[in-house]
């Protein structure tokens, strides 16, 4: 099988991209949703694939165990903007997906996502993580990701990650777009990684109420068992060990799953310039991250 290369980076109305996510542009733009459709937003590496899984298991865990077992999660759950040769195109696989309701992922900051969703008043979870650990996973990510641009050395990807030169643009745009849709879309419920790390149960908990799930005890024990990161790291069907574009000898998909990682990656003086800029960035006081818990 022809592997994908590596691609460049460009500016696309506003916001770095690559061409596979833009190429589909007509047809991701004109995509129809459906009125029960979820859609799962998040800058990459926020916990996209952790908040997917739980989404999964609340709504198919028990109705559809043999599709458990044998459709990878990323089948189950599309990318609704990836058009990477190879795989399936994230339209093709949401346009064909047999489960009500459709779980859709997408990385797209606010201002990009199909008008269908807004028009049909689709549910959406938004999850985002803190911009240093986001980075760090982002970095490894790159590393590994045979779809992703070169990420050079962890310097030099920093600087680029503050100026927004990654794919999906800024990290600071992106939470705070998506912060700023909260405050008028009802529909959007915005979660943290780091709350799910301190205690998942309790995110389940806010989701259901937000979705309108009454999951029993014994169900939700096993959702919530059932996404921890080891068992979700030894979890063929979740762990992204299928996709051929990735190279786990690099750095493995389910990496460190932990808050506070970036200790280990900025030097005193990085964090520095980071909170520096950091600061000019992010003015909302009403939207705070926590970098360690
Ligand atoms: P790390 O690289 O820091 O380990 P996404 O799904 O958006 O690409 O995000 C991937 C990141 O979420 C990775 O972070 C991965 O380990 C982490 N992650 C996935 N499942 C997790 C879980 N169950 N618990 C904690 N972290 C998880």
């Amino acid at each position: 099988m022809d592997l994908p290369s590596r691609p460049e980076l460009f500016d696309f109305h506003g916001v770095s991209m690559t061409h596979y996510f833009t190429d589909n542009w007509e047809n991701i733009q004109n995509f129809q949703a459906r009125p029960d459709d979820i859609l799962i937003a998040t800058y990459p590496k926020a916990g996209t694939t952790w908040v997917s899984y739980i989404l999964d298991l609340l709504y198919f865990g028990l109705t559809s165990p043999e599709i458990q077992t044998s459709i990878p999660l990323h089948q189950r759950v599309p990318f609704l903007e990836i058009n990477v040769p190879s795989v399936d195109s994230g339209i093709d696989l949401a346009d064909n997906l047999p489960t009500s309701p459709r779980l859709i992922k997408t990385h797209f900051p606010v201002q990009f996502v199909p008008n269908s969703f807004w028009g049909e008043n689709c549910k959406i979870v938004y999850v985002a993580r803190n911009a240093k650990d986001n980075m760090v996973s982002y970095f490894h990510f790159d590393r590994m990701n045979m779809v992703e641009p070169e990420p050079g050395d962890w310097s030099s990807y920093l600087h680029r990650f503050m100026e927004g030169k990654v794919v999906f643009g800024s990290w600071y745009d992106h939470v705070n777009g998506w912060w700023k849709k909260k405050q008028t879309y009802s529909k959007l419920h915005y979660m943290f990684y780091e709350d799910l790390i301190e205690d998942t149960g309790r995110e389940i908990d806010k989701l259901c109420c937000f979705l309108g799930l009454t999951p029993s005890v014994e169900k939700k024990k096993k959702i919530t068992s059932g996404v921890q990161f080891d068992n979700m790291k030894k979890n063929d069907i979740v762990n992204h060990s299928t996709i051929p574009f990735m190279d786990f000898k690099i750095s493995p998909f389910m990496r460190k799953g932990m808050v506070g990682d970036w200790k280990n990656h900025f030097t005193v003086t990085q964090n520095e310039q980071f909170d520096e800029d950091y600061k000019k960035k992010m003015r909302d006081p009403t939207l705070q991250f926590r970098t360690e818990i």
